[in-house]
């Protein structure tokens, strides 16, 4: 059976809890202030009856004081009540606000860190904190809105047909006709010009972030003309749907509306001349006048009315978006976390029979993908660019899960383990380090909270950071990233290298730790690497063969499957894809060596 779509506005009320009463009080409150409101322009208005009724003897309006009395305690009371209100629906918006920021933090703290990498991080967090603020508003202020206005026009009907019914139907005339103009620009097949508008609007905002981001990669490869296709391309086709909606459909019944809201006398004038000769006969003359000075006057505030409806029905809309948003949020993919967790026994890692395919993707990155690294051992993971090596690296710490077969370290499935079990015992340098805005010190001590700075400094030197904190001037407090400090690429795989150092974990997982180093700090990051995988299990990517000749077992990944494994010295002698990579690699070497012989 289909399930009943819930409203919007509801489906955020339900994070409210408790506090949902509060919204609902709220709301009742605010109508009656928005009553209470109008009240002191009626007493106003029987003050200039009485007024009128009595001229020009003035003394025998006797009530005026009292009405003057009642206005001001109307108007005071409406404002305390509004304000009582407001305090109601924020106190219930705020809670509401952080409880949907709450669960959806929760939720993307479960999230796999490899969708990350694909989605970027902030964009989730932007989408969470959207639904939250809007949440925050709609809630606050809207919700209070609409109900005032919703108030405001039911009394509008009742006064409308209060005094005179003829003339306050010529109001509702005006007003019905301009409902009528307003909601035929909104509704049928105009929605969907409307939404067509609007989503041109929002790809228009992206394509032009897109080529302000795009400008240096642009201006390297001179490429202007092209780049700013697109981005005209989206102004253009916001022009073309702009200018078909608002010509094409409001134009007409805009003009209506404005023409009845803003000149609802032109309803008035008439009835009131048709109605007057028989109310002189009558010789209820004064009271007709006095009829009219009403009528005439809210016939005025009938376009501010209809304004503020027209406004408060956005705020259903701002629900819809608030509810997409978090729903984007929440269906962002969650790691399974066992609720009988196993506790790892020793340090070998081992992967059976292992398949991996991103989402969204055609062809496995992994397939049937077996190797075993006993607790101590270095096994290297080399083979060509897109083989799969990063992928099968960040199985292990569980960026992603594998799709089949089991990764496992200690003899248990990674999925089994305890997901804080499993972050202390592997430490992860990634391909590409990520250091934070902070000090050195602080970007160190991330990987252990609780050491102390002399840990941190002596990890710092394990990793031959000793240069890096010569040349700056606070040295390990240096805030990265701040007054043109910046480091290069070795030295800040240096950093996250003490950072792996200082975590001190028995498994570490090191993808391409030398790739974009210059000589020098080759050398110093094969020393901090020595410190680092002592004692380890190591399971190593990299694309210098000399860093793996070493290793205890190689593993050779191309198209996702394990093409060949062994010690250096088989594989060279095996014929395979390793003992070509092996040829290139002296060939390249040579080709430097002689190179530079030759500078000489
Ligand atoms: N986040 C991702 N989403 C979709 N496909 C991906 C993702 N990351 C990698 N791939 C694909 O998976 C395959 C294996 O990529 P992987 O990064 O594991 O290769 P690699 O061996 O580490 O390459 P390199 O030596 O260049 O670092 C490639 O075909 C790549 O295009
Ligand atoms: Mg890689």
């Amino acid at each position: 059976m289909k399930e009943k779509k819930r409203n919007e506005i509801s489906v955020l009320l339900d994070y409210a809890g408790s506090y949902k009463v509060l919204t609902y009080v709220g709301l009742v409150l605010s109508a009656i202030a928005m009553v209470l409101g109008t009240l002191p322009y009626i007493c106003i208005w029987l003050v200039v009856r009485d007024l009128i009724a009595v001229a020009p003897q003035w003394t025998k309006a006797t009530e005026v004081t009292r009405y003057g009395v009642l206005a001001f305690v109307f108007a005071f009371g409406g404002i305390i009540v509004y304000f009582a209100a407001l305090m109601c629906t924020h106190l219930s918006a705020f809670r509401t606000a952080s409880n949907i920021r709450k669960k959806g933090m929760k939720h993307l703290m479960k999230t796999p860190l490899g969708f990350f990498d694909t989605h970027a991080s902030g964009y989730l967090r932007n989408r969470l904190d959207g639904a939250a603020s809007d949440t925050e508003t709609l809630l606050a202020h809207n919700m209070a809105d609409m109900s005032g206005t919703i108030a405001m026009f039911i009394t509008m009907l009742v006064l409308m047909f209060m005094f005179d019914w003829r003339m306050g139907a010529a109001c509702f005339m005006a007003a019905l006709v301009s409902i009528i103009a307003m909601s035929s620009m909104m509704g049928g097949k105009n929605a969907s010009l409307m939404m067509e508008y609007q989503s041109a609007q929002d790809v228009m905002s992206k394509a032009g972030t897109e080529y302000v981001r795009g400008i240096p990669v642009v201006k390297v490869f001179q490429q202007t003309v092209y780049s700013f296709k697109a981005f005209k391309q989206a102004i253009e086709d916001y022009s073309a749907k702009a200018e078909k909606y608002t010509v094409g459909v409001c134009q007409m019944p805009q003009a209506v509306n404005l023409t009845v809201t803003e000149g609802a006398f032109i309803f008035l004038a008439p009835v009131a001349i048709f109605i007057a000769p028989s109310e002189i006969r009558n010789g209820s003359f004064a009271t007709f006048i006095t009829n009219f000075a009403f009528y005439a006057v809210f016939s005025a505030i009938i376009s501010t009315a209809l304004a503020k409806i027209m406004f408060a029905a956005g705020g259903t809309m701002m629900a819809q978006t608030a509810v997409a948003r978090f729903n984007e949020v929440m269906n962002a993919p969650v790691l399974e976390i066992t609720d009988n967790p196993k506790e790892p026994q020793g340090n070998t890692v081992e992967f059976k029979d292992v398949s991996f395919t991103y989402e969204g993707s055609g062809s496995p990155a992994l397939s049937h993908v077996s190797f075993k690294v006993k607790g101590g051992q270095t096994v290297a993971l080399v083979g060509p660019s897109g083989g799969g090596k990063t992928t099968a690296a960040s199985l292990i710490p569980r960026f992603w899960d594998a799709t089949e077969g089991a990764v496992e370290i200690g003899g248990v499935n990674v999925k089994d383990t305890d997901p804080h079990v499993l972050m202390s015992r592997v430490a992860f340098v990634f391909q590409n380090n990520r250091l934070f805005k902070t000090s050195i010190l602080e970007n160190v001590r991330i990987a252990r909270r609780q050491a102390t700075r002399e840990e941190v400094l002596a990890a710092l030197e394990a990793a031959q950071c000793k240069d890096i904190l010569e040349k700056l001037e606070k040295g390990v407090d240096t805030v990265i990233g701040t007054e043109g400090t910046y480091l290069s690429g070795g030295e800040q795989q240096r950093v996250a290298l003490a950072r792996a150092i200082l975590k001190d974990a028995p498994i570490v997982v090191l993808d391409e730790a030398t790739a974009f180093a210059d000589p020098e700090n080759e050398v110093l990051i094969q020393k901090a690497l020595s410190t680092l995988m002592k004692d380890k299990t190591v399971i190593m990517i990299a694309h210098r063969l000399s860093t793996v000749v070493g290793a205890d077992r190689i593993i050779v990944l191309d198209n996702g499957e394990v093409v060949e494994q062994g010690k250096h010295e088989e594989l060279v002698n095996n014929n395979g894809l390793y003992s070509k990579m092996w040829e290139d690699y002296n060939k390249a070497v040579k080709w430097k060596i002689s190179a530079s012989e030759e500078v000489r």
